[in-house]
């Protein structure tokens, strides 16, 4: 039998015995999670002695494991939190731990240390020593995404203090850090890298995404101060770094492949937090760059839950549409394999991301993509956009904000009354293990916390990028022709399953022509000897209407031209 959480924390007694619901558990850890991230933090963090002023210890946790170090990609996405607290308002009181954040990284960019120099590599080093020193021991490195983070998360501040008048500060002091962060990302970011986890060195989703997302914002942050030397270098590299993010796309499985080697299923929560670290609320529902609510970030979430679903003793008998543990990736072996308190809040935080862009534009839009992770709540619903005015966005609404606040729930269920976030809780019985009090835990508590208050924190210009990827530039015109009798006012269009059909998109689908009418038709430029599946749809009076499954399906001839003659179904 499987008791409800209600009774879980009832006969588990303690301080969350009362906390029933996901308000109330945020309520109680909010301020947990951070006071947990401050300890953490040098030089007068309450757990973190021995750390230098402005360094960001993973865990105070020693032995089994030892993670008294500081690495720069846990310390950046922490102090990226903080400063967004800082910049927006919510705490003021954190301006001089940010100061001793940005001195320290500065700092720790200098150290020689095995990846090389400042200007051979070293800014790849994955972690440092908790005195600032480097750490020499055998490792996974370089690590390539740590640079990206620490330049996102100091032009964030950089930039507020610049259009707040403080702009010999950021020229002087804070650019030449950026700048080497930056230029680090454009010169290394098409060499091998070892992943967010450590353990596999080829190309990683996580690293591409938060590189493209650094180079991108370099080019607006380099504008608005005048330092516009190196834009060009940043803007082709971002240009590369986005056609490259494609190619992480896996079709047949419709999720996205974490890494391109390593030999596994490449379902890893490493691509949530790809797109929770790249969210940009101005984009919307963008695939090219995987924003939360696109269908391929839909679809991946999907499938990366799925594969938890029967691996933990403690998702055993939790329906198919409600949230599960879940973990790193399923062949994890660390610890045996368990959930990760930070993996669980990121499948919430991903869907209350989504939950803010579809209120603030009024629809939710089901492709043929998505269609499977909204079925799990609504078997009946099928592919089309969703008025904030009809039953249908109401219903699916309900139940994302429903099915976010189920991860959450686990999470709750197996923080200890303490409020005490390690890094994972067993498999077995969610008994809290591995290293306790983990800095990233908690700062993924409020970042989750805060998506779910609707909170965003400003765009870094994911809403308008140039799509054109240069590589392969060939193109065959293929010209698709379909009968059909429309009423006055009505018109027919084509999408599918390359970015020239605009990636299944019910928006953006190409109006066709219906100079021949009742013969509709229209000539696009695609990839060569290329599978591609599209459907034609109708618009009328806003209302569309898709074909009938299955997807059409062609394959584009290596050269030339071709013409292809569908009838509507
Ligand atoms: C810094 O910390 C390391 C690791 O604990 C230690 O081996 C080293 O002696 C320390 N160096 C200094 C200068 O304190
Ligand atoms: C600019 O910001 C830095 C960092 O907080 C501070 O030390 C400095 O006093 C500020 N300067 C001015 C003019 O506000
Ligand atoms: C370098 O970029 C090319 C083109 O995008 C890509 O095919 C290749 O896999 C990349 N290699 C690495 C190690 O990033
Ligand atoms: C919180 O509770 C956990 C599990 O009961 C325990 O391991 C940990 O030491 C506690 N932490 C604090 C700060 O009391
Ligand atoms: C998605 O973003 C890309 C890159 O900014 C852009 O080229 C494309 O037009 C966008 N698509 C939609 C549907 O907005």
């Amino acid at each position: 039998m499987r008791l409800s959480l209600a009774s879980v924390f009832a006969l588990a007694g303690g301080a969350l015995a009362q906390t029933t619901s996901v308000t109330s558990y945020i309520a109680s850890e909010s301020p947990i999670a951070k006071a947990g991230v401050l300890a953490n933090i040098g030089a007068d963090g309450s757990l973190s002695s021995g750390a230098y002023s402005g360094i960001v210890i993973a865990s105070p946790s020693t032995v089994n494991p030892n993670y008294l170090y500081t690495w720069t990609r846990d310390s950046s996405l922490t102090f990226m939190e903080l400063i967004n607290q800082y910049i927006y308002g919510e705490d003021d009181t954190l301006r001089t731990l940010i100061d001793e954040f940005v001195s320290a990284e500065a700092t720790l960019q200098q150290v020689t240390n095995p990846s090389g120099t400042v200007s051979t590599g070293g800014l790849g080093e994955p972690k440092f020593n908790i005195n600032e020193t480097a750490f020499t021991g055998p490792w996974g490195r370089p690590q390539r995404d740590g640079p990206a983070l620490r330049a996102t998360a100091i032009m964030a501040y950089a930039t507020y203090l610049y259009e707040n008048g403080n702009t010999s500060y950021v020229t002087d002091t804070l650019w030449p850090i950026i700048e080497l962060d930056l230029g680090y990302v454009a010169e290394y970011w098409n060499e091998s890298t070892f992943d967010l986890w450590e353990e596999i060195d080829s190309s990683s989703f996580f690293t591409t995404a938060v590189q493209h997302r650094a180079l991108r914002a370099g080019v607006t942050f380099a504008n608005l101060i005048g330092e516009t030397s190196d834009v060009s270098n940043y803007q082709e590299n971002a240009d590369d770094l986005l056609c490259f993010l494609q190619s992480y796309w896996n079709p047949t499985g419709s999720y996205v492949t974490a890494n391109t080697g390593g030999g596994r299923s490449g379902k890893d929560a490493n691509t949530l937090l790809a797109s929770i670290h790249t969210f940009d609320p101005d984009a919307g529902c963008n695939a090219t760059t995987f924003q939360p609510c696109s269908d391929k970030a839909l679809s991946n979430h999907k499938v990366y839950v799925d594969s938890f679903r029967s691996l933990y003793a403690i998702n055993d008998d939790i329906s198919s549409d409600a949230a599960v543990a879940t973990g790193r990736y399923p062949e994890d072996v660390y610890y045996n394999g368990n959930p990760w308190y930070l993996c669980t809040l990121a499948a919430a935080e991903q869907l209350y991301d989504s939950l803010i862009v579809w209120k603030a534009q009024g629809y939710i839009e089901v492709t043929s993509l998505s269609l499977a992770f909204f079925q799990q709540f609504d078997a009946s619903v099928s592919a089309g956009t969703y008025d904030s005015s009809s039953d249908t966005y109401t219903t699916l609404l309900d139940a994302v904000q429903t099915y976010a606040d189920g991860f959450v729930l686990m999470v709750a269920q197996y923080t200890p009354a303490n409020g005490s976030l390690s890094e994972q809780y067993a498999k077995a019985d969610g008994s809290p293990t591995s290293a306790y009090d983990l800095t990233w835990s908690f700062a993924a508590a409020l970042t989750a916390f805060a998506a779910r208050d609707g909170k965003t924190y400003g765009s870094w210009g994911a809403a308008d990028l140039s799509s054109t990827c240069s590589g392969s530039t060939d193109t065959v015109a293929v010209t698709f022709e379909v009968q059909y009798d429309t009423q006055y006012g009505e018109n027919l269009y084509i999408t599918g399953s390359v970015s020239q059909l605009e990636d299944w998109s019910a928006d953006d689908a190409l109006i066709m022509s219906s100079a021949d009418y009742p013969t509709w038709s229209i000539t696009v430029d695609l990839p060569p000897s290329t599978l591609i599946q599209y459907k034609y749809l109708t618009k009328y009076n806003g209302d569309v209407t898709w074909e009938d499954d299955p997807n059409n399906e062609i394959t584009t001839p290596a050269s030339g031209s071709y013409t292809q003659v569908d009838s509507w179904h």
